[in-house]
């Protein structure tokens, strides 16, 4: 039994790297549903039972980049490419306004097909028709001045995983010519810039061990990112990891569950990746002490095309269109939607 443990580490929202590799090694299913308790205690006194909803705008699935775990890189040949325009982009916030949303997130691959001018401009014109919405940006690794123009130009928070902390591990995961300190460079950029920043992994990658995760976790407690999002790694088919096995849904909520613990008010989704592993993955994750979820508000006929991994939730509670089955889900837990913006607040 872990329960001294857990408990401290609620108590003092660390551990030394004995226990942190401990708790990795040695949890139960006891354990687990003894630090998921104390995680949605701990969310639920810093947010109440109300989660916050951000629409995610798939922008583009161009990519650059050639991460060996991601449905839409370069090599891909079986992915039929699009990218949205700037119509497109506002018609999917007027119906995302429409039913309550108030944070819209533009997600895409290093798409060198559409130039920051474009993004400054789809921002410029949604905070102009939308001034009381908070605009994410999840678009990757752009150098300072082009993040210093996406923030004036209005946008307000900032998505980029690292995905592991371990230069080891990062090479396994990406082909030589990505570089983690790169990535690490772009989140002290992001965070000194402004932004509320966001960073995070994926649970169960090729190769990734307890040691990695160890790191992460320190990784994370150094940058005291406003959110943070983890997932399970999903294979897919057209990838070099295709016959990897899925990252372990208790693994996931485990964490989910420690970095919760260690950062009280961080917003923490419960993600896709969790949803689509497990019918009841959104409401696990909701239980382990995440409090966002970011349902999909892309046009429809384009979603099946921003196909990370397989079988890639995007439709019923996971969709825009679904808002009535989400808070239907979260009622059934305890919880409902909040319509509010959501932003950090210390
Ligand atoms: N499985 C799970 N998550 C993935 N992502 C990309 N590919 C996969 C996959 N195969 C995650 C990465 C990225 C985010 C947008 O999606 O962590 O940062």
């Amino acid at each position: 039994m872990l329960h001294l443990i857990i408990e401290e580490l609620k108590n003092n929202k660390t551990l030394n790297d004995k226990d942190f590799l401990r708790l990795f090694t040695e949890y139960t299913e006891e354990d687990l549903s003894f630090i998921r308790e104390l995680a949605r205690e701990v969310a639920v006194s810093n947010f109440g039972h109300g989660i916050y909803i951000r629409g995610l705008i798939e922008l583009t699935n161009y990519c650059k980049n050639d991460c060996y775990y991601c449905g839409i890189r370069k090599s891909n040949l079986n992915v039929e490419r699009y990218r949205l325009n700037l119509e497109q982009v506002l018609a999917c916030c007027e119906q995302g306004y429409s039913v309550g949303f108030r944070t819209f997130v533009m997600q895409g691959g290093e798409d060198a097909g559409i130039k920051d001018q474009d993004i400054v401009l789809y921002i410029r014109e949604i905070k102009k028709k939308f001034p009381d919405c908070a605009i994410t940006l999840s678009l990757g690794e752009r150098s300072e001045q082009t993040y210093q123009n996406f923030y004036d130009a209005g946008a307000n928070r900032y998505l980029l995983r690292h995905e592991t902390s371990d230069h080891t591990h990062y090479g396994v995961l990406h082909p030589a010519k990505m570089s983690l300190d790169n990535r690490l460079n772009c989140l002290h950029i992001l965070k000194k810039i402004g932004f509320q920043t966001g960073t995070g992994i994926m649970v169960g990658t090729p190769e990734q061990r307890v040691e990695h995760l160890l790191k992460d976790i320190r990784f994370i407690e150094q940058l005291q990112p406003q959110m943070i999002g983890m997932g399970p790694f999903l294979s897919h088919c057209d990838t070099p990891f295709a016959h990897h096995p899925n990252g372990s849904f208790s693994m996931s909520l485990l964490l989910l569950s420690i970095f919760r613990l260690m950062h009280p008010k961080a917003l923490i989704p419960s993600t896709t990746a969790l949803a689509s592993l497990d019918p009841k993955g959104r409401e696990a994750g909701i239980l382990s002490g995440a409090n966002v979820v970011m349902p999909n508000l892309s046009p429809v006929d384009q979603r099946k095309k921003y196909s990370l991994y397989n079988n890639k939730a995007a439709l019923g509670a996971e969709s825009a269109e679904g808002l009535a089955l989400l808070d239907k889900q979260l009622q059934s837990i305890g919880y409902h939607i909040s319509y509010d913006r959501g932003d950090y607040e210390a």
